[in-house]
C-alpha cells in the first residue's frame, strides 16, 4: 500500500520508522511518502495560513498550496482515497480500517490551525474518491496524530504485517464487543490469582468464560455496542 501524508510537521512521522508499521517499510509493504505543505508556498515566510473569513477567532489553512500539493499527487491517475482528518468528518471505527486496509493508495491532508479551506476539499472531491473522518468526539490540535492512529489501525491489517493473523480475530471490535482480559504467568501476582478456568486445559470451558467477559465488559462500559433490547 503506498501512502502520501501532506503536513507542515513531517517530523512527527518519524514514529512510522518504528516497531511493526517501520518493518512493514522495510519490507516493502508500506511505502509511505511524507510531504511538507511549506515546500508548496512561494513566498519569503512559507504561509500556509491565513485570518477567516466571517470573522473569529484562529487562522485557516490557505487553499492554495493544498492545491499544488494535490494537483501533483493526483497527477498520475492511480485513484486514491484522498483523507482529511477532521473532528467534523464520519467517525473511524474498525468497519472504517477495513475499508483503508482495502485501498492501493491513500493520500492524508494533515489540517492545522482551525482547518483547512473548504474548497480545497470540495475541489479534490470533484477529481478523486475523499473521506473526511474523525477520530472521535474530542479535539486534537491537527490532523497529524490522527493519521498516525488511523495508518496504525490500517497498517496491521495489512497481510503480512502482523506475525500471527489470528491474533487479529481474537480482539476488540472483531465480533461486535470488547476484549475478554487477558493473563499470562505467573498464576498468582501480589496475591491475585489468574481465573482458574483458563488454566484447567478445557478449550471449550475457556472459550464460554472468555465470551462471557466480553458481554459483561461490553455491558458495563460500552452498552452502545449492543444490539437494542
Ligand atoms: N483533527 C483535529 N481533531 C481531530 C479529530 N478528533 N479527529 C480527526 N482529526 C482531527
Amino acid at each position: 500500500m503506498r501512502l502520501d501524508v501532506v503536513t507542515i510537521f513531517p517530523d512527527l512521522f518519524a514514529a512510522l520508522d518504528v516497531s511493526l508499521l517501520g518493518k512493514a517499510r522495510t519490507s516493502g509493504l508500506l511505502d509511505v511518502h511524507v510531504h511538507d505543505l511549506r515546500d508548496a508556498t512561494h513566498d519569503r515566510h512559507r504561509t500556509v495560513d491565513d485570518t477567516p473569513y466571517g470573522g473569529g477567532a484562529g487562522m485557516v489553512m490557505k487553499p492554495e498550496p493544498w492545491g499544488e500539493v494535490l494537483d501533483g499527487l493526483l497527477a498520475d491517475g492511480d485513484d486514491p482515497l484522498v483523507v482529511f482528518p477532521t473532528p467534523a468528518g464520519t467517525p473511524f471505527d474498525q468497519a472504517a480500517a477495513k475499508r483503508l486496509a482495502g485501498e492501493r493508495r491513500l493520500v492524508f491532508c494533515c489540517g492545522r490551525y482551525e482547518g483547512i479551506d473548504q474548497r480545497v476539499v470540495e475541489d479534490t472531491a470533484s477529481r478523486a474518491r475523499v473521506a473526511e473522518i474523525s477520530l472521535g468526539d474530542f479535539v486534537l490540535n491537527g490532523g497529524e496524530v490522527a493519521v498516525l492512529a488511523i495508518v496504525e489501525a490500517v497498517g496491521r491489517l495489512l497481510p503480512g504485517v502482523i506475525g500471527n493473523p489470528e491474533s487479529l480475530t481474537e480482539e476488540s471490535h472483531e465480533d461486535g464487543l470488547l476484549e475478554y482480559p487477558s493473563y499470562t504467568k505467573p498464576a498468582v501476582w501480589r496475591g491475585r490469582e489468574v481465573p482458574p478456568v483458563l488454566r484447567s486445559g478445557d478449550h471449550g470451558a475457556v472459550a464460554r468464560w472468555r465470551r462471557e467477559q466480553s458481554l459483561e465488559r461490553t455491558r458495563r462500559v460500552r452498552p452502545d455496542l449492543l444490539p437494542p433490547g
